[in-house]
């Protein structure tokens, strides 16, 4: 079945970013001329995606707003003539269909992705965490949408890391079946040091088939009062099946601030209209350091 909705949870409160994201939502904050989020959303499009369900919470009206089209601001550009920048304007509101949906209370991811079960319905979807942000010639999403076409069944994207940094993630445990690709096995939230042989984290990148939302009700609240979404993924790898998926790109968690700033080093770097002076600029920092 064809992967058409895109599920992207931005209702968490963003306590490593304060006192940033008090009142600015973290998925706002800049990387070089866009905010995090509207990149994430154009990997969306890149991907061949229709629609975008977004689980927002309050004060996080502002990443609706970024998407929803100014009929002022439209208006107030095209009297000045500033018609480039009014059409950039316009483009970010057409990328793509947005509806959102509130998560009440901030009940953990997995509770967050359950709010989008009436929109999404019976079908395998996307879900991206918005603040997670890859970049990569291929969109990640593409990749594994790619993947999923062969297999049929749940992806997790997947990194390598420091066997002394998998405490700090999600790890998967599994079979390799082919160079990238592999059957997963056991999955554990933050394994506690020498507890797993992995060094496979799971990213913010999921395709996932609809079953999840049955096993979401059924996942009981977890550390903290909150339902976990890897709880729900390895119910899921029992009773279906799931793969793991090294993608081609590299991440960064945009909501920690040492991921952020490399992020903006990176995309930086990228940039068409600064990338030549920003990286003349690093040369010079790096040389006094
Ligand atoms: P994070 O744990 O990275 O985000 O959740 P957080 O809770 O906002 O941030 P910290 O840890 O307090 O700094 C991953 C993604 O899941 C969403 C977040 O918005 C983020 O995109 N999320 C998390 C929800 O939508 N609802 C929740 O209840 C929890």
């Amino acid at each position: 079945m064809q992967i058409r909705k895109a599920v992207i949870p931005v209702a968490g409160l963003g306590t490593r970013f304060l006192p940033a994201s008090k009142a600015i939502p973290k998925e706002m904050l800049t990387i070089v001329d866009r905010p995090t989020i509207q990149y994430i959303v154009e990997e969306v499009v890149a991907s061949g995606i229709d629609q975008v369900i977004l689980i927002t919470s309050a004060g996080k009206s502002a990443i609706e707003n970024h998407f929803d089209y100014d009929y002022e601001l439209d208006h107030v550009l095209t009297k000045k003539k500033k018609h480039v920048l009014a059409d950039e304007i316009n483009h970010i509101s057409n990328l793509i269909d947005v509806v959102s949906v509130r998560q009440k209370k901030p009940l953990g991811l997995g509770h967050a992705i359950l709010q989008a079960r009436h929109v999404i319905g019976d079908e395998p979807f996307v879900v991206l965490l918005g603040d997670d942000l890859v970049l990569s010639d291929q969109p990640c999403t593409k990749q594994m949408i790619n993947l999923f076409e062969e297999v049929g069944e749940s992806i997790v994207a997947v990194q390598r890391v420091p066997m002394d940094q998998t405490y700090q993630y999600g790890i998967v445990e599994g079979v390799k079946e082919r160079d990238q690709v592999h059957k997963i096995k056991r999955m554990v939230e933050k394994p506690a040091p020498g507890t797993t042989n992995s060094d496979m984290a799971i990213i913010g990148r999921y395709i996932l088939q609809p079953e999840i939302f049955d096993l979401l009700e059924k996942t009981t609240p977890g550390h903290g009062g909150e339902i976990q979404l890897t709880d729900a993924l390895l119910a899921l790898t029992n009773k279906r099946g799931m793969y793991a998926y090294e993608f081609e790109g590299t991440r960064f968690d945009a909501g920690d601030k040492l991921g952020y700033l490399k992020a903006i080093i990176a995309f930086g770097l990228r940039h068409p209209e600064v990338c030549d002076n920003f990286s003349d600029h690093l040369k010079e920092v790096a040389s006094q350091l």
